[in-house]
């Protein structure tokens, strides 16, 4: 398993999100109460970026035409958006959110 740095844990303050490229994607990394998590930044319904939306609880709202998904599961939980996201398990390293690339997963 290689993980790959996202950013430092200071840069996406407590129940925010914020779009960050690394190795050639663009993830959308959230802090739910000290907790990271990471999921696609492209919404699965449009062009929207999930990491300049606006969390709510649990949830991550589309700036394009906001539809929600479940931050932790990436499942879709308000219309127009009806397909998952791709998740990925959070490492924290070292002061860094650090994913493992290659285990990306959705949940159907
Ligand atoms: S692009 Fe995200 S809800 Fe339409």
């Amino acid at each position: 398993m290689t993980l790959l740095a996202l950013c430092a844990t200071d840069h996406v303050p407590e129940g925010e999100a914020r779009r960050i490229e690394a190795g050639g994607f663009d993830y959308a990394v959230y802090n739910l109460g000290g907790v990271f998590f990471v999921t696609q930044n492209l919404c699965t319904h449009g062009p929207g970026n999930l990491g300049e939306g606006f969390v709510e609880g649990d949830e991550i709202e589309c700036d394009f035409h906001q539809g929600r998904f479940d931050i932790r599961t990436g499942q879709p939980t308000a219309p127009p958006c009806t397909e998952p996201l791709t998740v990925w398990d959070v490492t924290v390293r070292d002061g860094q959110v650090c994913i493992d690339p290659a285990a990306g997963r959705k949940t159907s």
